[in-house]
């Protein structure tokens, strides 16, 4: 199994960005983190990150064949990009949506997920287990 982890805008600055909301522990180490449960679980896992919406969209789009899951932290593209939803639609590779924090419990404009319908499951709230926790639904994403 192959899943690929895709970042959103501004997760390149954890670490040093809001650390009251996100945590002190930077997107290398979560990557770090995801690997090691990666491998226990053996799965190969692909880690990538862009500010660039259109970027994203490509990575979705050749994905396709590639990859048998999709994990998205679609950062503040989630609550405005028809884009990277018409992807996921589109490329028809089960993708899980994550965040780090409890999206609801935030900035009213935060609790609408453009990309939640088309997605198979969200994991959000557990700041980097949120990423861990998207390992084992990966796995185990064709199971009901
Ligand atoms: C986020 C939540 C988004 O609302 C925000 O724009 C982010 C990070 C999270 O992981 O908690 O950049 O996706």
């Amino acid at each position: 199994m192959k899943i690929l982890f895709l970042n959103g805008p501004n997760l390149n600055l954890l670490g040093q960005r809001e650390p009251e909301v996100y945590g002190r522990t930077t997107l290398a180490d979560i990557e770090a983190k995801v690997r090691a449960r990666a491998r226990k679980l053996k799965v190969t896992v692909e880690f990538r990150q862009s500010n660039l919406e259109g970027e994203l969209v490509a990575w979705i789009q050749q994905a396709r064949r590639k990859f048998d899951v999709i994990v998205l932290n679609a950062a503040a593209y989630t609550h405005t990009s028809v884009a990277l939803r018409d992807a996921i639609a589109a490329v028809g590779v089960p993708t899980i949506e994550i965040h780090l924090s409890n999206i609801h419990a935030r900035e009213k404009f935060r609790h609408k997920s453009l990309i939640a319908p088309v997605c198979r499951g969200q994991i959000l709230g557990f700041g980097v287990n949120s990423y861990v926790l998207a390992v084992e639904a990966a796995v185990n994403v064709n199971e009901r």
